[in-house]
């Protein structure tokens, strides 16, 4: 017989409850939401390719309204194979957001401060900015250097809380985040979860650089940052390269044979409407990340030209 003292039936230890704070009507919800807006990145041809519905004061009707950036507070995964060109994005987009006066923090697990300082004036020269102008504006954070932060989630946290309330930032990136789980992969959706959630309590604009484990599915978030990490984060940016190696490659991106060609994708975003086409994209000689055209627009252009035939 069990003793009903020390083993009390189930439903007598938690006697279901209603979460009255957990309900929230419409109006109350929006009246909370933040604006969608966009953040202008620094990296050319991205801007364009957000958008939202609004209606046209004059028709009446619905119209996609360009956002100019990507939408403010969401928390993006950039995720790609090695040498794909993510920090070089990621140092783009800070520094732009340093030149435009705000404070943007980068937590750099991957390579010391100083060189990721290095990287950054770099990358400012190459856009025709004076890294001297805005170099305060940026908080760097060494998770490189300092293993303590690097695997101890509470101290990182507390590091970061202390530089939101002290430099009261609007951006933080992390180059990378799957740097934070080496070797514990299987912890990768909790530890990107607790992140992601952070960010949204200090209304963060956030950039997670994450590095995919395979070529395999190179051009899908597959395989990026551990387990199912873009179901987490609100967008998914995936960059990705190629060696054209055979004459249909090289027609289909208007290539030449030998050529590395570079591609870049939105994957998703769940915050606002944007382009879903695989578009080229190009690493200048100075370091730079633009995006170009998409496959479709390459072919189109190929075809106006009337000594070619349709293949
Ligand atoms: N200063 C530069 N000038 C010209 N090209 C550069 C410069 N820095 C990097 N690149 C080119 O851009 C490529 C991508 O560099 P990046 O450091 O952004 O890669 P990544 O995707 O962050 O890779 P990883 O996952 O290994 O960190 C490099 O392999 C190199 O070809
Ligand atoms: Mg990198």
């Amino acid at each position: 017989m069990v003793d009903k003292k020390f083993f009390p039936p189930e439903e007598e230890y938690h006697k279901p409850q209603v979460v009255k704070e957990a309900i929230w009507l419409g109006k109350e919800a929006i009246e909370k939401a933040p604006k969608i807006e966009g953040v202008p990145t620094g990296i050319e041809g991205l801007d364009e390719l957000f958008y939202k519905a609004e209606i046209d004061p004059k028709t009446g009707k619905v119209i996609k309204k360009s956002l100019g950036g990507i939408p403010r507070y969401s928390v993006i995964n950039l995720t790609g194979v090695s040498d794909t060109g993510k920090s070089l994005m990621a140092e783009q987009f800070t520094v732009k957001q340093a030149s435009r006066g705000e404070k943007v923090v980068f937590v750099t697990v991957e390579s010391p401060a100083p060189f990721v300082a290095i990287g950054l004036k770099e990358r400012a020269t190459a856009m025709g900015l004076k890294f001297e102008e805005f170099e305060n504006n940026i908080i760097l954070i060494d998770a490189s250097s300092n293993h303590k932060l690097r695997n101890n989630l509470p101290d990182m946290f507390e590091t970061l809380a202390y530089v939101y309330r002290t430099y009261k930032p609007k951006f933080t990136i992390i180059d990378s985040i799957t740097g934070l789980f080496e070797a514990k992969e299987m912890l990768a959706r909790q530890i990107v979860r607790q992140f992601f959630n952070f960010m949204k309590k200090w209304y963060q604009t956030a950039i997670f650089v994450s590095q995919k484990r395979s070529g395999h599915e190179e051009l899908s978030a597959e395989a990026a940052g551990g387990y199912a990490v873009s179901h987490i984060v609100d967008c998914t940016f995936v960059v990705a390269k190629e060696l054209v190696i055979n004459p249909y490659q090289a027609r289909l991106y208007g290539a030449e044979i030998g050529d590395l060609v570079r591609f870049f994708r939105i994957d998703g975003c769940r915050l606002c409407g944007h382009d879903t086409k695989l578009h080229l994209m190009e690493i200048t000689e100075l370091g730079l990340v633009k995006i170009g055209p998409t496959l479709a627009e390459i072919r189109k252009r190929k075809y106006q030209r009337k000594d070619l035939k349709e293949d």
